[in-house]
């Protein structure tokens, strides 16, 4: 028998209480039963993304989420300025581009992110843009941006700053409103501690104001529309409804352990998965220290010699331990291992273990042993 563990930064372990909502007899949508449901998760939410402002509930992966973030908000040929330094950066260029919004990339190399001043520069030089799209946590590269700076810089122009924090929010420190953050996106197979399926956006009187003049087309991620529904505790379409039900009873656990022991836990295995990596000879990614590393994910580089694209597939058919390996260019360079929401001191140190094993076996010469005490030294240093 092999014992499964599902460590990836998305999608991430489902707490079995979680997993049992989900398996009830179904209940219809329009009934008094969801629509309770609908409030307190949107209450809920409220809470997570430290918000007044209405939190959305689309029936989509992430992906929807950051879509909507462009047809509700922008009209063709407006200007948006993106900052990329990844995966998922480009793709917020790629929707942009979809849409026909005249797109100005700043990029960095991936492991880097986009340092406030450039924005700074950019909007300077572009006092006409509309819009600016930006990641809080780089999950293709471990990277985390400097948010708050960020935020700093937009708020006193007429864009709306749109944040990626579908790795982030629920369990890296965000506070939509105290930052003015316009527009945030999150994912429910990352930090919400339920399956793929949902997203959430939310979005600021400053982006409201934008959305009542945008003329992209939209019809299934309407957010009017979806405001319009949650204000009668309802959903413009069908929703997926066992989704929200597990979202219910994971917003219920997450209230409970409170938003800032979850960041803590997060931030303390981060450390703990970072220092132990480093304490066998590995590097990750930032490699300079003026970036900094998101709290829900590791990315590791592959070290020379090393057949990169076998670390995440022994580590998962041998040893029941699955990561994720590195997209795009970054492809057999990196591992990632994720640390992110249903994710406890003792789950590191499964992935750390398996890691080695797979590392040893692939012809990596370390300290055996050392990166699982390592991190034991860390997580002891904070608990005792
Ligand atoms: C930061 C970030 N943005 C966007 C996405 C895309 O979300 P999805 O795959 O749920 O569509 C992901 C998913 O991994 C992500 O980590």
């Amino acid at each position: 028998m092999l014992k499964h563990f599902l460590y990836s930064p998305g999608p991430t372990p489902v707490p079995e209480e979680v997993l049992l909502e989900m398996a009830n007899p179904l209940i219809h949508h329009r009934t008094p039963q969801f629509f309770k449901i609908i409030q307190e998760n949107f209450e809920l939410l409220q809470y997570i993304f430290q918000t007044k402002n209405p939190v959305i509930t689309i029936t989509s992966s992430g992906t929807g989420a950051m879509e909507a973030s462009v047809t509700n908000f922008l009209s063709p040929k407006d200007k948006a300025i993106v900052l990329s330094a990844g995966k998922f950066g480009e793709r917020f260029a790629e929707i942009c581009r979809a849409y026909n919004i005249n797109v100005i990339e700043i990029k960095a190399p991936y492991g880097m992110d986009v340092k406030a001043e450039e924005l700074e520069k950019a909007l300077k030089q572009n006092p006409d843009t509309k819009a600016v799209f930006t990641e809080y946590s780089e999950t293709s590269t471990g990277v985390a941006f400097d948010i708050k700076s960020i935020a700093k810089v937009v708020k006193n122009t007429e864009a709306i700053l749109v944040v990626d924090g579908i790795s982030a929010i629920g369990a890296m420190e965000f506070k939509m409103d105290e930052w003015a953050i316009d527009v945030a996106l999150a994912g429910s197979q990352k930090a919400f501690m339920i399956p793929p399926g949902l997203s959430f956006i939310s979005f600021s009187e400053k982006a409201k104001k934008m959305m009542e003049k945008s003329t992209l087309p939209k019809y299934y991620f309407n957010l009017t529309k979806e405001k319009e529904s949650l204000e009668k505790n309802t959903t413009a379409w069908t929703p997926a409804i066992s989704l929200f039900i597990a979202l219910n009873s994971a917003l219920k656990l997450m209230k409970k352990e409170g938003l800032e022991s979850i960041t803590k836990r997060h931030a303390l295995i981060a450390e703990a998965c970072r220092k132990a990596v480093q304490s066998i000879g590995l590097s990750i990614l930032p490699v300079v220290p003026a970036v900094k590393p998101s709290d829900t994910l590791t990315a590791v580089k592959v070290p020379a010699g090393i057949d990169g694209l076998k670390i995440p597939s022994l580590m998962r058919d041998k040893y029941g331990v699955t990561i994720a390996g590195g997209q795009e260019s970054l492809k057999g360079k990196i591992f990632r291992l994720g640390h992110l929401g249903y994710f406890g001191i003792s789950d590191i140190i499964i992935e750390l273990q398996a890691m080695e094993l797979a590392l040893k076996e692939l012809g990596y010469k370390f300290d055996y042993g050392k990166s699982v005490f390592t991190a034991q030294k860390v997580i002891e240093e904070h608990l005792l």
